[in-house]
């Protein structure tokens, strides 16, 4: 099955072909063509991402995104085309509001062949509304005008089934790794911060969150108040590991004084998180110190990360102990950091060697749409993709992991 996807729920616009094959039993995924662009740039000044801002680049980047990935997939074939009149009335209502992209959609549709692609799936949530809504009505006008059925995705469905995918060396095949269920997902990105028992394929429930910031939110406001530019994780993740790198020195430095911060909920008996008590713990650790030195701000950038790592590990080990957890799997922007992924890697090697554990392949730890063609070929297994009428599905900025409704077959 070839699937079109089409990711666009907060600053990265991403579209990819994949062929996928195998079913749940053997699922593999090949990579025939990818194209990313990612606005972080554009929204740097403003330090933080702005809806209406990553709608406009949306709008403006899907064709152009589409037609390199095509390219790359051998399937765009140039060839003078007419729209018949009601689908072009269709696709003038479906993108009303998308005026930039309608122009250069319909100029593209006169222009090439349909592709021999068999579902466009694209995200529908959870995510900031106006970015989704621009790749839900990209998709549904795929849909519409070449006919093919449009596979309507969760965004944290992606991060859980694209963790579990393997890269086969020197190829662009993904592999899924064995599974035994009970899995138990830990999803850690900007928005989410969850803890997600399944005992069988789609089939979720929430066995903890958390019950204020989400820990990619806590990595980009504690950066932020370091001074350091967004995207805050990544430059308070590099900051922390020069720190380690250094230590002997801004550790024995008589300037710098000792930082010691909370982990919250740590020993509480549940499986809830807390992440904003941490970062006002940086304010107030910060408000004392009146030389914001290149010292002072890596022992804080360590010390934040050994206090996030530690509640992490704390937690999951509870919920294993607790759900008999027979598959662990960690997914979300956030499990790109290092320091992370040592301190899960030589938890379950040395705690839970029989357990299998998955990290993602790096190129799918942060958004991409790779993981939601894989989440929406692993959906189709269970549910006809035929049922779903494009025109009903609405973006859903708070969207949460749903369950099959109707299973093919029943
Ligand atoms: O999954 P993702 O790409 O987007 C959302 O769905 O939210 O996650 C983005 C989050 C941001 O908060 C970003 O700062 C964080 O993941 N992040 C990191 C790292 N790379 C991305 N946090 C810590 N260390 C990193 N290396
Ligand atoms: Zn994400």
């Amino acid at each position: 099955m070839r699937i079109l996807s089409i990711e666009t729920s907060c600053d990265e616009t991403a579209v990819s072909v994949l062929d996928c094959n195998g079913g749940t039993a053997n699922f593999t995924a090949e990579l025939l063509g990818n194209a990313l662009y990612s606005q972080t740039e554009k929204h740097a000044k403003f330090g933080g991402v702005v809806p209406s801002l990553a709608k406009r680049e949306h709008s403006m980047n899907l064709v152009p995104l589409l037609e390199r990935t095509l390219h790359e997939a051998q399937l765009l074939l140039v060839a003078e085309r007419s729209i018949a009149p009601d689908v072009e009335e269709l696709l003038r209502g479906i993108l009303s509001r998308e005026h930039t992209l309608h122009e250069a959609f319909v100029s593209f549709l006169k222009t090439h062949e349909k592709p021999e692609i068999d579902a466009v799936a694209v995200t529908y949530g959870p995510g900031l509304e106006p970015a989704l809504w621009t790749g839900l009505n990209f998709a549904k006008a795929i849909s519409i005008a070449w006919h093919i059925p449009m596979i309507p995705t969760n965004h944290m469905e992606g991060h859980i089934v694209s963790s579990l995918m393997k890269k086969q060396k020197d190829t662009n095949i993904y592999e899924m790794g064995a599974v035994t269920f009970p899995l138990l997902a830990l999803l850690i990105s900007g928005g989410h911060t969850e803890m997600v028992v399944m005992k069988k394929w789609i089939d979720f429930k929430v066995v903890g969150t958390t019950r204020d910031d989400a820990v990619g939110e806590a990595f980009d406001k504690v950066a932020r108040m370091l001074g350091l530019p967004y995207p805050g994780g990544i430059n308070l993740s590099n900051l922390a590991e020069e720190g380690r790198r250094i230590a002997h020195r801004t550790f024995a430095h008589p300037e710098t004084p000792s930082c010691e911060l909370p982990r919250p909920m740590i020993n509480s008996p549940n499986l809830d998180f807390s992440f904003s008590g941490l970062k006002t713990a940086v304010l107030y650790f910060l408000k004392e110190i009146p030389d914001l030195t290149d010292y002072v701000k890596m022992k804080v950038a360590r010390e934040f990360e050994e206090a996030v790592g530690d509640v992490l590990v704390a937690k999951v080990a509870r919920a294993i102990a607790q759900e008999n957890v027979k598959t662990f799997v960690i997914g979300g922007g956030v499990s790109a950091n290092k320091h992370i992924r040592i301190r899960f890697e030589d938890l379950m090697k040395t705690e839970y060697p029989d357990i299998k554990f998955y990290l993602p392949e790096q190129e799918l730890s942060t958004d991409n749409a790779i993981m939601i063609g894989m989440a929406a070929y692993l959906r189709s297994q269970f549910e006809a993709n035929e049922l779903v009428d494009p025109m009903e599905v609405r973006a859903e900025g708070n969207l949460r992991l749903q369950n099959l409704k109707l299973a093919i077959g029943e």
